[in-house]
């Protein structure tokens, strides 16, 4: 899309705006769209970005501040445009330009050899070439654009008629507004491909579900369907959808065909260069079936490895001409077949439902089936999440389920197999009552979680110790759940702060402890008594305070003591903090057992501090790691770290998924090889260091 030389140009130019800003004159607002869109297309399509986030919103409100002065300026392709206000009151039925078919499957070798066979005889030649590439796990989508301007944005629907989803397709950034069609002598053009959401925001989304108690999104595919009928389009936005494009069903003719849509490779290409994401790095040519399916069976051996989910791979008849020899049936067509992987989902039998107390007194059920193997692992218990879920898919002891286990997802029941009841399935009955402790349970309105509110509740307790030990909050090793079971059984574990007067003189006598493991465990617990303040927030798991919650609020103060005299105005004006967490956090601060409970703590000697404020860096490279290996030639070391610095740069020890650059000199060595494994990572040049740090 870019080639080196306007890489480099946008590059300076974002430098020169970023030095400008917050004078930017009006004259740059089309260079400032351009940086804008030049990093839009590094972030979401290559997903390589080249200037930090806060870079870009400097920038993108400087452009938000010149349409507004000159609000007659604006283009319908500006990268503000892409945001809109106000809920879409519905999504107006549309038809497609070209029906949207779907495709044959094949679930085997065999299978597509014979499909090979059958290509040939109808193409009547030897040998067919091939285009191989991933069959995304998402939701179809098609576009068009007229005089290179996205005009409409639509689902599937049946295939003949879709829903027009242009305002949500807008708020996906790896969509771009406009695209240089006419330079193909093409003015209008329908394209398809597929929506989805990566893996890595998929588990943010849950993990965000999760803290507010709620039931996670099943997968990925049902998470990017679901999103693209959001009313509101900022939440869309939110959602960081991404969008892969892989078809042209239509295009118009100029009268002088251009050779770029002769294959579909050759697709793919100009998509990918005009700023579409289309699988133009992931397909691959070969001619003949044998290595199409070598190539099949080896992406699926790495498909946990792919950012995104994929459910197989599509094969298509490279040539265009041929393709349309070969036609359509009513269903697929004939030039094209998926060959899907190994499903992982199974049936078993729900054979009971347990009922589960968490940390916060949620009680959630938990359906115990016959273990059944699903993607190389054997499941035996699944989450039902609340008695909603149920009711919903109308669950009942005994019943044929559904289980799927996607990728790092945990496993979920889709559905009960209905068909399959014979008359001797019986209802799950949820308790009224805590299994644990016998308290009636409770219900806020508008929740769906039952829970049980004696905070006394030794499964409570049990909870929260665990919780407070575990790995993501005061990480002390060695003190596993089991431990933590086996001490609360035995009395030396009651609340938090037991964990600090272990008498280990008696767990020394206990069956498995040998001197070492438990001088290990004394040195861990010391340890955690200086973890940073953050993971004592996350620790003391207050509820909807998950790990990035505690991080905003440990920076927000200077003392943990510092929240017992905030408001709940002054709490709500923090970032990600909403009336709910305000709440939350109030009333935790606002309890007497809770501040003795912190007392006792900061005398066991716990750190109450917070981390030294971080006074929030400032700089072109705020929150920018990097690291210099090999010789440089015009800087020494220290004064290249320096400058990094100055800048508002970190400098770091090691090569790891954390750093942003490694800027390399002569003869660098084992660095170098393993920072080239890490693909987030920038590997520069000193002299492009040195055009970062603006002293080129
Ligand atoms: S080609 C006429 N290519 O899978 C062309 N489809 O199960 C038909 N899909 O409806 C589509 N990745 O929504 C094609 N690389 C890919 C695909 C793909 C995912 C979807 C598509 C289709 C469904 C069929």
């Amino acid at each position: 899309m870019y080639n080196a030389n306007e890489t480099h140009h946008l590059q300076q130019l974002t430098h020169t705006l970023l030095k400008e800003l917050p004078t930017i004159p009006e004259k740059e607002i089309e260079g400032l769209r351009d940086v804008l869109r030049f990093h839009e297309y590094r972030y979401y399509v290559l997903d390589e970005p080249m200037i930090a986030d806060y870079e870009y919103d400097q920038l993108y409100k400087a452009l938000e501040r010149l349409e507004k002065d000159s609000p007659g300026r604006i283009t319908p392709d500006s990268p503000t445009q892409r945001v809109a206000r106000g809920l879409n009151p519905s999504f107006p039925t549309v038809d497609h330009l070209v029906p949207m078919l779907s495709l044959d499957n094949s679930y085997n070798a065999e299978d597509l050899i014979d499909w090979d066979r059958r290509v040939r005889e109808g193409a009547g030649i030897k040998e067919v070439e091939y285009c191989v590439e991933p069959k995304f796990d998402g939701a179809s989508i098609s576009l068009i654009y007229d005089d290179d301007l996205l005009a409409r944005g639509a689902t599937r629907g049946d295939g003949v008629q879709g829903d027009d989803i242009t305002t949500n397709i807008r708020q996906i950034r790896s969509v771009p507004l406009s695209a240089r069609f006419s330079d193909y002598g093409i003015q209008q053009i329908e394209i398809r491909g597929e929506v989805l959401l990566s893996k890595k925001h998929f588990k943010a989304f849950n993990e965000k579900l999760a803290e507010q108690n709620l039931p996670p999104l099943a997968n990925p595919r049902n998470a990017a369907s679901g999103s693209l009928r959001i009313k509101d389009p900022e939440e869309v936005r939110r959602r960081n959808l991404e969008a892969f494009l892989y078809h042209v069903s239509y295009h118009t003719d100029s009268g002088k065909p251009h050779h770029a849509l002769d294959t579909h490779a050759g697709t793919l290409k100009m998509l990918w260069d005009l700023g579409f994401r289309s699988p133009e790095k992931e397909k691959k040519i070969f001619r003949g079936i044998e290595g199409v399916i070598d190539y099949c069976l080896r992406f699926e051996a790495e498909r946990d490895d792919l950012p995104y989910e994929i459910d197989g791979m599509v094969i298509k008849v490279n040539d265009i001409a041929l393709q349309e020899k070969l036609g359509m049936t009513t269903h697929h067509p004939r030039w094209a077949i998926a060959f899907k992987f190994k499903a992982r989902q199974a049936t078993s039998k729900l054979r009971a439902v347990e009922f589960q107390v968490g940390r916060t007194g949620s009680i959630t059920p938990v359906a115990k089936i016959d273990p059944v193997p699903i993607g190389g692992v054997t499941v035996s218990s699944v989450s039902l999440f609340n008695e909603d879920v149920i009711r919903e898919k109308d669950l009942m002891i005994g019943d044929q389920v559904l289980v799927e286990r996607a990728g790092d997802v945990i496993p979920y029941i889709v559905k009960s197999i209905a068909e399959a009841r014979n008359g001797h399935e019986h209802p799950i009955q949820f308790p009224h009552k805590c299994p644990v402790c016998h308290t009636q349970l409770y219900k806020e309105e508008g929740e769906a979680v039952w829970r049980c509110v004696n905070i006394e509740c030794p499964a409570q307790v049990v909870e929260r110790i665990i919780h407070f030990v575990s790995k993501d909050a005061m990480d002390i090793n060695g003190f596993g759940e089991a431990n933590v079971r086996k001490f609360y059984e035995l009395g030396f574990l009651t609340d938090i702060p037991s964990i600090y007067r272990l008498p280990f003189d008696m767990i020394r006598g206990l069956e498995g402890f040998g001197e070492k493991s438990i001088t290990k465990l004394q040195e861990a617990i010391e340890k955690s008594k200086g973890q940073p303040l953050h993971r004592l927030i996350f620790a003391l798991g207050i509820r909807y305070v998950g790990e990035t919650t505690a991080k905003t609020l440990a920076q927000s103060v200077e003392n943990i003591y510092d929240f017992a005299g905030m408001s709940l105005e002054e709490l709500q004006q923090m970032e990600d903090v909403g009336v709910k967490v305000a709440n939350s956090i109030y009333h935790f601060f606002h309890n007497k057992g809770n501040l003795d409970l912190l007392k006792d703590l900061e005398e066991l000697g716990l750190t109450m501090k917070s981390e030294k404020k971080s006074s929030i860096a400032s700089g072109n490279l705020a929150g920018q790691t990097f690291l210099f290996t090999g010789t440089l030639n015009r800087l020494k070391r220290s004064e290249a770290e320096a400058m990094a610095e100055a800048q508002g740069g970190k400098i770091l020890s090691g090569v790891s998924s954390k750093l942003n650059y490694l800027v390399v000199g002569e003869d660098a060595g084992s660095k170098l090889e393993k920072a080239k494994k890490i693909p987030s990572i920038h590997i520069i040049t000193e002299e492009e260091f040195l055009d970062l740090v603006g002293n080129g």
